[in-house]
């Protein structure tokens, strides 16, 4: 585990940042919030609380029954309204919500009242389809406003929305609709993906196929010819268009389920983190406030994650809707028509707030710092980083090629279960180290301990757990208590802290360094891809018997998926280590899951190496694919199986 750190160079950095005295003083938050906040975790939380508008206010802050949290019990809100309509009502109609920027070039322009309009239809025409709350509905779609109305409207309606990434194969989706027994799914013809469009629609008719979905609700992006299932398919302006642009919403329960986000655990099947409507909107308000220094009205904020994971989920939808933010949304991909794509978007509407992913940042190194270089960037204030630890060069590269040294950068540490940021340095109070996520937010409690759970202290490394509720937490996972208690809450039962997966380490003065997964999740471009689930999806071929997967360093990616695979008897030698296999295989996990989870390298190998209970030691598979020296095999049933793997390689080269 955190033996293993995957930033190279931790224990040399020195450098750290300071925020500007400039800075410093018009900052949403100061120093004393820490302290503030420790004095009374629940009265901090409750101040917090009072950023959103309650029908009924609550009784109890915090009722906590391990590992079973309850937030602002007793209080009714609506979360849509608190997104849209509560704007429009102080008098901000017209306040740009989302300037919306398409691949091909098309725009779109959302002020809240539209935003309100669009809603209302959109929750009217769901109700006409049965939706109510408690309901679940998949959404997948492309980055397009429907999405955003979509998600808005079942809040609205108190139906759970379980929003699928685009990306994702078409055998992924049905699981998920299975699992949570969708009743509609919302999806679009296409979707653009470098300058072309994709299809979209065949996936979803492939999904629905045999599952509890009743409708499908199709949005029109690429004008592509569709298959058709006349009574099951409806257009999306055949139904929306029509209807009223009122709508009332309903107060619902604090806890009234919000939405079911489904992710990668330890096992093959994903899965589904429940999230519940006051504590996870709280939550989100109050860090995109803190951690952006979001400015209502000034502030211009790009979050370029997709809907589809929930970085998008809480900072393109509920945390900047909440804090009436003025957003860019942007449909394609970073490289369409040109690299230069995102600073051109950040020059011509002037963001001032930019929020992104390492991956994404090292993409940018690739291409070169010329080209950040041709546009007027110096609207930006504050650059934020998340997914995956940032190292040391990237956040330099970000801070001076991007942000002019001018601009704090947060790096943002959290999870799809914690809802929220977490652990994160505030801009204009931290002094941020290049590669650190610093400190819990003020209101958050998070430790480092060794393997008894006891805290290990400064200058040490051990495994990141979270020993307090917080109001975003995850309510548990869809239909599955046993495996909610077990993957977070019995690795340190006696202690009751939250594990999270991940380790990390204490610098000399405290500051927290994360040095990536400690379990079997691969995060490959910040997407958390189980090992077993590629591992399930190469056997389910028919020419490989036995699949062993990991994840290896890789210089943008930060991981890059490595599989090992052992062909079936019948097939025969030649063609097993042909390119052609091996191209067969890398489709046929991107067929099965999607193509984010097609691993990089496949290698074609006679035995994988196992203890003696049947274990992979996928630590020794990671000094293959690293090009390492193997370490040490002693546990192995049989210690020549590693020789015979490199043997084998060598042979295959
Ligand atoms: C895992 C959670 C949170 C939204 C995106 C990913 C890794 C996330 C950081 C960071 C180091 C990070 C962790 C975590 N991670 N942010 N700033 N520094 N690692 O959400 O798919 O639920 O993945 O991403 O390993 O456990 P997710």
């Amino acid at each position: 585990m955190a033996d293993e750190p995957t930033l190279s160079n931790l224990s040399t950095e020195t450098r750290s940042f300071p925020p500007s005295a400039e800075f410093a003083a018009q900052a949403n938050a100061t120093e004393e919030w820490y302290a503030r906040a420790e004095a009374d975790r629940e009265a901090f939380w409750a101040e917090q609380a009072e950023r959103l508008h309650w029908n009924q206010k609550w009784e109890k802050v915090l009722d906590w029954q391990p590992p079973f949290a309850k937030w602002f019990v007793g209080g009714k809100l609506n979360v849509a309204y608190n997104c849209v309509d509560r704007h429009v009502e102080a008098g901000y109609g017209d306040q740009v919500a989302f300037h919306w920027e398409g691949e091909p070039g098309d725009t779109r322009t959302i002020t809240y009242a539209d935003l309100k309009r669009e809603v209302c239809k959109t929750a009217n025409a769901l109700a006409s389809l049965g939706v109510k709350a408690g309901d679940r509905v998949a959404i997948q779609l492309p980055m397009i406003p429907e999405a955003v109305f979509s998600m808005l409207a079942c809040a609205r309606l108190g139906a759970m929305h379980s929003v699928v990434f685009g990306g994702f194969s078409a055998s992924a989706l049905k699981a998920r609709i299975e699992d949570a027994e969708c009743k509609l799914l919302i999806t679009s013809d296409g979707q653009f993906r470098r300058g072309k469009p994709a299809p979209m629609k065949e996936n979803a008719d492939q999904a629905v196929e045999g599952t509890t979905i009743e409708h499908v609700l199709v949005v029109k992006r690429t004008e592509a010819d569709v298959p058709w299932t006349e009574g099951r398919d409806i257009w999306w302006h055949d139904l929306v268009d029509k209807q009223s642009d009122e709508h009332t919403p309903e107060a619902f329960d604090s806890e009234h389920p919000l939405f079911i986000l489904y992710t990668s655990g330890t096992t093959g099947k994903p899965k589904g983190i429940l999230h519940t409507s006051g504590g996870y909107l709280t939550q989100a308000a109050y860090t995109h406030h803190v951690v952006f220094d979001h400015k209502p009205g000034e502030s211009v904020y790009w979050c370029t994650a997709d809907i589809g994971w929930v970085t998008g989920h809480s900072y393109i939808v509920y945390g900047p809707l909440a804090n009436r933010a003025t957003s860019v949304m942007y449909e394609g991909t970073p490289n369409t028509p040109h690299e230069g794509r995102h600073w051109e978007i950040v020059q011509k509407y002037g963001v001032t707030i930019y929020y992104t992913a390492p991956t994404l940042i090292r993409t940018f190194m690739k291409w070169g710092s010329d080209i950040p270089a041709k546009y007027d960037l110096s609207s930006l204030r504050v650059l934020g980083s998340v997914g995956e630890p940032i190292n040391p060069e990237a956040w330099m590269w970000y801070r001076e090629h991007v942000g002019r040294n001018n601009c704090p950068i947060v790096d943002t540490w959290w999870q799809t279960e914690t809802g929220a940021i977490m652990i994160s340095p505030l801009p204009g109070v931290t002094v941020a180290k290049p590669g650190s996520a610093m400190r819990p937010l003020p209101g958050i409690s998070a430790e480092v301990v060794n393997d008894d759970g006891k805290p290990v202290g400064k200058g040490n490394g051990g495994y990141l757990v979270l020993d307090k509720p917080w109001p975003s937490m995850l309510r548990g996972i869809w239909g599955d208590e046993q495996r909610y208690r077990e993957t977070y809450w019995s690795r340190f039962a006696e202690q009751g802290y939250y594990f999270a997966g991940d380790g990390a380490k204490y610098d000399e003065d405290g500051a927290i360094w994360l040095l990536g997964r400690v379990d079997d999740v691969m995060n490959v471009s910040g997407h958390r891809i189980s090992t077993t689930e590629v591992e399930s999806a190469l056997v389910s071929h028919p020419a490989v018997a036995e699949a062993a997967v990991v994840g290896a360093s890789d210089p943008t990616t930060g991981q890059g998926i490595v599989a090992f695979v052992i062909l079936r008897g019948n097939v025969a030698r030649d063609e097993a280590s042909g390119t052609e296999m091996i191209k067969e295989l890398r489709d046929h996990v991107a067929k099965e899951i999607g193509p984010i989870a097609k691993p990089r390298q496949i290698m074609v190998v006679e035995e994988l190496p196992k203890t003696r209970s049947g274990k992979i030691m996928r630590r020794l598979l990671r000094d293959v694919a690293e090009n390492r020296e193997i370490g040490d095999v002693t546990t192995l049933a049989d210690s020549t199986v590693m020789d015979l793997i490199a043997k084998g390689l060598k042979e295959g080269t």
